[in-house]
């Protein structure tokens, strides 16, 4: 090689290295530099994204890795307005596999977990609930076991694990539920929620692992996935199908809207005391032949015509199907102090609003697996 083509070949090369190391330092200096580095599991679902899109802006100095596997449930897409912030990754990874949880908490130097993944959907828990134990108990014991050895590394470590009402079972007409009240699930899921719960509680009691639980009702807005009654109605309702309300429609179930649950995980995450749960509700009880009504009245307002409470059909019953779910949420109320601000009117009327502006999102969900599933769960009822 000619003295001139050397030297040049050198300089290029030395100048490449230098770029690899400023980057490196860089990436370094950032990882280093926030203030917190949480892990947000689930963070394509309903919940989850509602979450992400709530906490990103407010805290420009975390860093947010979405752990997700993009189950059914899972979409990317309700994340793009901040797919490319600079406090944000993705991780596809499945909760179950021990290792990878592992090696991403090792990876990106993780020091919280806000865990929302799980199947959630009581139906699906009783067609096939060994899938409901893997990913809701094997995989909250794969994070709890990442999170006690990522403190042995760092130091601490917090572990928010985002539970339900469900676990408590059912009330009758009268009462609610409070934190010590016994443990009584009726369903495969909310079986499946409450041993991750007794999970979380027995690695703070054995291993002093700095644990938070929540135990949130019913939520509704933005981005649901469509098995669930609200979303399903909608597009059922959009697209001329009857409207499935199971049994004799006087289940009650008590709503919040999921910006005010996520809210008030923000304030748990940060000032919840170790070791306690919060239960989380919207104060806003409402019988499921209510509020499909109350659903149609407010499109045939928006879209004319109707009415679409003529297309409810009453079909078979969901077994095991809890009558009414109340939350006393006085705990949270009080210390750290949260209130839902989002009233029952003006949630429901946002989310029924969201879904008709976004038909592309509902009709993307709806297609391909979801139109079997609603045939295998809705075809002989
Ligand atoms: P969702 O079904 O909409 O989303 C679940 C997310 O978890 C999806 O993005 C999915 O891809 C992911 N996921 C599932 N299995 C996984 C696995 N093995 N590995 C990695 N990711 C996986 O659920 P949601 O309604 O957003 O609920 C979130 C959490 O909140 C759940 O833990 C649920 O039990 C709890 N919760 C929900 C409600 C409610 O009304 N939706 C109320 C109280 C509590
Ligand atoms: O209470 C919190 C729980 O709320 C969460 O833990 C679950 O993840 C979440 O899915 C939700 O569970 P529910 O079973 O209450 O939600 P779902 O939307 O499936 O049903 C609400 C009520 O409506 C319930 O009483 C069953 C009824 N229902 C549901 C569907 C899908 C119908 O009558 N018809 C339907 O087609």
């Amino acid at each position: 090689m000619p003295v001139a083509h050397r030297r040049d070949f050198i300089l290029w090369m030395f100048r490449n290295g230098l770029i690899t190391l400023m980057k490196l330092y860089m990436t370094r200096r950032a990882m280093t530099n926030h203030e917190r580095r949480i892990a947000i599991t689930g963070g394509a679902g309903f919940i989850g994204s509602n979450l992400l899109l709530q906490l990103l802006p407010k805290y420009p100095s975390y860093f947010f890795v979405n752990v997700d596997c993009l189950t059914y449930a899972g979409n990317l897409s309700n994340l793009r307005s901040i797919e490319s912030c600079d406090n944000y990754t993705f991780e596809k990874l499945d909760i179950r596999d021990r290792s990878a949880v592992a090696d991403c908490f090792e990876r990106h130097r993780i020091d919280s977990v806000i865990h929302l993944a799980a199947e959630s959907h009581v139906d699906r828990s009783i067609d096939g609930p060994m899938l409901f134990v893997q990913t809701n108990v094997v995989g909250t014991a794969n994070l709890l076991e990442a999170a006690l050895r990522q403190r042995e590394r760092i130091g601490q470590f917090r572990f928010h694990h985002v539970s339900t009402d469900e676990v408590y079972g059912s009330l009758g007409d009268t009462g609610y539920f409070i934190e010590t009240t016994p443990y009584r699930p009726n369903s495969p899921y909310a079986a499946s929620k409450a041993a991750a719960d007794h999970l979380v509680r027995a690695y703070h009691r054995t291993y002093g692992l700095d644990v938070v639980t929540t135990n949130c009702s019913n939520n509704y807005g933005p981005y649901q996935f469509p098995e669930k009654l609200i979303p399903l109605v909608i597009r059922n309702a959009r697209e001329g199908l009857p409207l499935p309300v199971y049994g004799d429609g006087k289940n009650v179930r008590d709503w919040l809207y999921v910006e005010d649950h996520c809210r008030a995980l923000d304030l748990v995450f940060h000032r919840g005391s170790a070791g306690e749960t919060y239960n989380i509700g919207g104060h806003n009880e409402i019988a499921n032949i209510d509020l499909v009504t109350l659903v149609c009245n407010i499109m045939d307002e928006l879209l004319g015509g109707g009415p679409r409470r003529d297309m409810i059909e009453f079909v078979a019953d969901r077994p095991g199907h809890d009558r009414r779910y109340a939350i006393d949420a006085s705990k949270i109320e009080k210390e750290p102090g949260w209130m839902p601000s989002v009233s029952f009117e003006e949630g429901i009327r946002a989310t029924v609003g969201w879904y008709l502006d976004n038909e592309q999102w509902l009709a993307e969900c709806a297609s391909g697996e979801y139109l079997k599933y609603y045939d295998k769960m809705y075809g002989n009822r």
